[in-house]
């Protein structure tokens, strides 16, 4: 039986010290706990919506604005692989909302059976999405995105007419229609754009400074496969036959900025058409070394500060595109 005398009391009082002291200690171990989960996996945690209706949209939109939230966007045809995901992740990173739409945009197709064969995965997209910690996927139909003909023509003027623009006529308007269209719904602050696609950066800050739009475009670099090959949508409508020559091409263009030490723009351009060409199956449509903002042609490697070459082949019927940088800013 406990005496009630003063050294008692003290004792019983530092047993109680040490009991509260432990079960601080557990709270605050726990509560450590719960903030790591919260903010290390918040991404996966985090319930990503998906939206089919430009209303539904322009609401969120509003409500994210209201919060003071940056708004981050990546416009895609969908069938996503680590290319897109990378545009997705760094949107995530420096954006409190990240917004990916998912539209096989049928206005920038000039050949009808290459949209009829755009590979659609739109369960393995979303799944992705939520992993790479995505907060809203706008996936609308042809005809909530185009509830009538869009006629616009835009001036893009030179960016637009060479290289992509000569061999896809009407390509570029068609892609400056839906994003003009995205960028009007979302407002976003700034846009994440594949450098895969070269030009349509170019085209795409023509269209923004045309539009008035105030968004930041972020380009970001290409990723490749291990053998070098550009992730692509269509890299798997490739036979085994053709994926095996098409790391080629991603090559030619590495080792052409080697041999344009030693060479002029011209030959540089020879070397990289005729080392394509001699791979079976592989036939180049167009090789151009272009000022990097301009897309025009430039004739010598000191012409201007950004030099890229960019490049399609056909690789059997499927339509492939790469580039490589010669000189950056
Ligand atoms: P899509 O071909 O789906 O590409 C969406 C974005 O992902 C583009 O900005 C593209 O450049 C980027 N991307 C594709 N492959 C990449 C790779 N290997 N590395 C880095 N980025 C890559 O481009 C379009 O869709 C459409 O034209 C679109 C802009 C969505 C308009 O419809």
């Amino acid at each position: 039986m406990p005496v009630a005398t003063k050294g008692g009391f003290y004792r019983l009082s530092g047993d109680l010290k040490i009991f509260y002291r432990k079960f601080l200690a557990q709270w605050f171990r726990f509560l450590w706990f719960i903030y790591f989960l919260c903010s290390d996996f918040s991404n996966h945690l985090a319930i990503m919506e998906v939206i089919t209706t430009v209303a539904l949209l322009r609401q969120r939109m509003k409500e994210a604005r209201a919060a003071g939230k940056q708004i981050g966007l990546v416009p895609t045809m969908g069938a996503l692989h680590a290319g897109h995901l990378s545009l997705v992740k760094r949107c995530v990173a420096e954006n409190d909302v990240a917004v990916v739409s998912v539209f096989v945009n049928p206005t920038q197709f000039n050949d009808k059976r290459d949209l009829e064969l755009y590979p659609r995965t739109p369960e393995a997209d979303c799944a992705m999405l939520q992993e790479a910690g995505c907060t809203y996927v706008f996936a609308p139909s042809v005809e909530e995105m185009y509830p009538e003909p869009d006629t616009r023509v835009f001036d893009l003027g030179a960016v637009a007419e060479v290289m992509e623009g000569r061999f896809r006529p009407g390509h570029f308007n068609g892609v400056a229609q839906v994003v003009s269209k995205l960028f009007a719904m979302v407002e976003p602050d700034r846009a994440y754009f594949g450098e895969k696609d070269f030009q349509q950066i170019a085209v795409i800050k023509q269209m923004v400074r045309l539009e008035g739009f105030k968004v930041q475009i972020v380009a970001c670099p290409i990723v490749r496969e291990a053998d070098g090959l550009a992730l692509s949508s269509r890299n798997v409508r490739l036979t085994p036959e053709e994926r095996k020559h098409a790391p080629m091409i991603a090559d030619t263009l590495f080792k052409s900025v080697e041999y344009a030490r030693t060479h002029t723009v011209d030959e540089t351009i020879r070397f990289v058409v005729d080392r394509v060409n001699d791979v079976p199956g592989l036939r180049v449509e167009y090789y151009e070394i272009v000022d990097g903002y301009t897309m025009q042609p430039v004739r010598s490697w000191d012409a201007c500060e950004f030099i890229a070459g960019c490049i399609t082949v056909y690789n059997g019927d499927v339509r492939l595109i790469d580039n490589v940088a010669y000189r950056r800013p």
